[in-house]
């Protein structure tokens, strides 16, 4: 083989092995699909069964939210009343960023520098909630998911994530009972993943969104042994789109123009994008080979005229098209890396 073939090779197999071991609980995440924990559709009782108030209630009755302040923009406020409303025997609590911080600096004051120092709001009102489903317990929900029905039959499980499609978890709703170990494991894990990725959706996204909690939670069930230890997982059409769903999202409202909805669409569809973004990958890096090895044949057609070519032409060239060939890896898998949700 030609040098310059080689180089490519190497190059590109470094590359390759070097993602492969960077990422390499990301990519089980993609072959996991949470069967295993699923919480079967039939184990849980149709809205307005007596089934539900038998059934062993293990998470406290408490609802969390997140916002900068009291006043929840309009939009928001029809599903936060609707999960209020369908629950008054439930606590009711709102996370403010005041509040928020309060908090952590009086419960968890070995994280409050971490916390302070998140460059993005979003990612302290990701960290606030394992914070607080590790303390108090109880049902975490996103502003924009309304609640369908009571959230009974969710209480019956010490933990639970919800599954997105094709796979990973998503952070919008979640629930455990007080001192869970999968999410202390989440709060220790905070501050090593809070690093900077230089793309705000991929720093936020990994730090502490739902790209931090898929892994940490891939890495958690391979070591959970015992029942209690279990983080159940509630598959998509008992999250919402049903009659019998838990919660309903006004996610996609008048209020989101399409750019927005383009994103929110990429933030849900993460992992598929990721996947795309390997496959593209690829393709590019074997469209580039295969140029690669055309303009070398061109170039080499005699061994005189090839060694006349490596003596003259100033590697630079050579070496610069390779350099190219092995940042684009880096950068599509980047590019296409999940927007945040
Ligand atoms: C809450 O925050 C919003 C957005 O920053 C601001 O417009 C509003 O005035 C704040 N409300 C209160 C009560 O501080």
């Amino acid at each position: 083989m030609r040098r310059g073939t080689i180089i490519f090779l190497v190059i590109n197999l470094l590359v390759i092995g070097l993602l492969i071991n960077a990422f390499s609980t990301l990519i089980s995440l993609l072959f996991e699909d949470g069967s295993a924990d699923a919480i079967h559709r039939a184990e849980i009782p149709a809205p307005g069964s007596d089934l539900i108030d038998n059934r062993t209630q293990l998470i406290p009755k408490i609802i969390h939210q997140t916002y900068i302040n009291t006043s929840i923009p309009e939009q928001w406020k029809p599903g936060q009343q609707s999960c209020i409303d369908l629950h008054p025997d439930y606590e009711y609590m709102l996370w403010t960023d005041e509040k928020s911080r309060a908090f952590i600096a009086a419960e968890y004051p070995w994280f409050l520098e971490t916390f302070d120092n998140y460059p993005f709001p979003i990612q302290r009102a990701d960290a606030i909630r394992y914070f607080v489903l590790a303390y108090y317990g109880g049902i975490y929900i996103d502003l924009d998911d309304g609640c369908n029905r009571r959230l009974d039959p969710l209480l019956s499980y010490p933990a639970w994530l919800r599954f997105t499609i094709p796979t990973g978890i998503s952070n919008d709703a979640m629930g455990s009972v007080p001192q869970h170990p999968f999410f202390l494991r989440v709060i220790e894990s905070l501050q090593s993943y809070s690093r900077n990725w230089g793309m705000p959706y991929i720093t936020v996204m990994y730090s502490t969104g739902p790209l931090f909690l898929s892994v940490v939670w891939k890495e958690y069930i391979g070591v959970a042994r015992e029942a209690a230890e279990r983080v159940r997982i509630l598959m998509p059409g008992d999250y919402k789109g049903h009659s019998w769903s838990f919660f309903n999202v006004v996610k996609g409202n008048s209020w989101h123009g399409k750019d927005a909805q383009t994103i929110f669409w990429m933030g849900r569809h993460w992992m598929l994008l990721t996947v795309a973004g390997f496959a593209i990958a690829a393709v590019v890096g074997g469209c580039l080979w295969w140029s690669w090895t055309i303009w070398v044949m061109r170039r080499g057609n005699t061994a005189a005229r090839r060694r006349a070519l490596w003596r003259r032409a100033p590697s630079k060239e050579r070496y610069e098209l390779v350099d190219r060939m092995a940042a684009a890896h880096g950068t599509i898998v980047h590019l296409l890396w999940p927007l945040y949700d």
